[in-house]
């Protein structure tokens, strides 16, 4: 199916790797995987502690879509990682990229896209790395961490199959079918969150996402559409 594995011992980021590939011209489907990450990154520029243990890897995806669409793939990217969570434990979507397994958080995810002058997508990076066998903590987070069990190999593998499944449903349906599906993992609708904007602190009511996956809030001073920030979790 054209997908192709580059492994490594260690890296500093995979996602990092996965981009200087993609300049040079490797296609889509080329999955970047290394054991350790001496220089793991999260969102929001901090860091992902990144030992050997758990799983560390970064897809090049070219979805030749203008650049607003490139969001559309971290929903891609956290049902696919929902996919591979074994039956018997309860999964949730976060807004925007999490997926929590049993309350913890066990993956997160990382897109950096390359946008062309014409404003059409280059390649997104797709970095994800999901608590395999253990659980880092997370001290800024208001849940703490969850791993998934298993062993790495047949974590990626398995990782690899959704991804691919859940890009060729996302090529066919459009994001209307990914949202729904999203939006059937989400967390209740109705239900009072905060949400870290920079360093404004904003709580309402989860209304879920827009056609465009932002996130929809129920303030007291009215409702608000929220593009890029970061769902705490449920109001303290
Ligand atoms: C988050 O902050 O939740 C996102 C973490 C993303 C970590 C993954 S691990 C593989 C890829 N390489 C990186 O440097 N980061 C991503």
């Amino acid at each position: 199916d054209g997908w192709r594995l580059v492994a490594l011992e260690s890296v500093g980021s995979t996602n990092d790797e996965a981009a200087r590939l993609a300049d040079d011209g490797a296609t889509e489907g080329t999955v970047v995987w290394a054991r350790e990450q001496t220089g793991g990154r999260g969102r929001r520029g901090r860091r992902w502690a990144s030992p050997v243990g758990n799983l560390y890897t970064s897809t090049i995806l070219r979805p030749d879509c203008p650049a607003a669409r490139a969001a559309e793939l971290g929903f891609v990217s956290a049902l696919a990682v929902a996919d591979i969570v074994p039956a018997g434990r309860t999964v949730r979507v976060k807004w925007p990229n999490d997926v929590l397994v049993d309350g913890g958080k066990v993956a997160g995810i990382l897109l950096e896209s390359a946008i062309a002058q014409t404003g059409v997508v280059q390649h997104v990076i797709a970095g994800i790395g999901i608590n395999v066998g253990f659980a880092p903590e997370l001290p800024e987070m208001r849940y703490p961490g969850a791993a998934l069990g298993g062993s790495v190999e047949t974590t990626l593998e398995k990782f690899t199959a959704a991804l691919a499944a859940r890009l060729a449903e996302w090529r066919r349906d459009g994001f209307a079918a990914v949202r729904a599906h999203w939006l059937a993992k989400a967390g209740p609708l109705g239900a009072e969150v905060d949400v870290k904007l920079g360093e404004e602190l904003v709580r309402g009511r989860f209304g879920g996402v827009d056609h465009e996956g932002a996130l929809l809030l129920e303030t007291a001073s009215g409702p608000r559409r929220i593009v890029s920030g970061e769902l705490l979790g449920r109001a303290a």
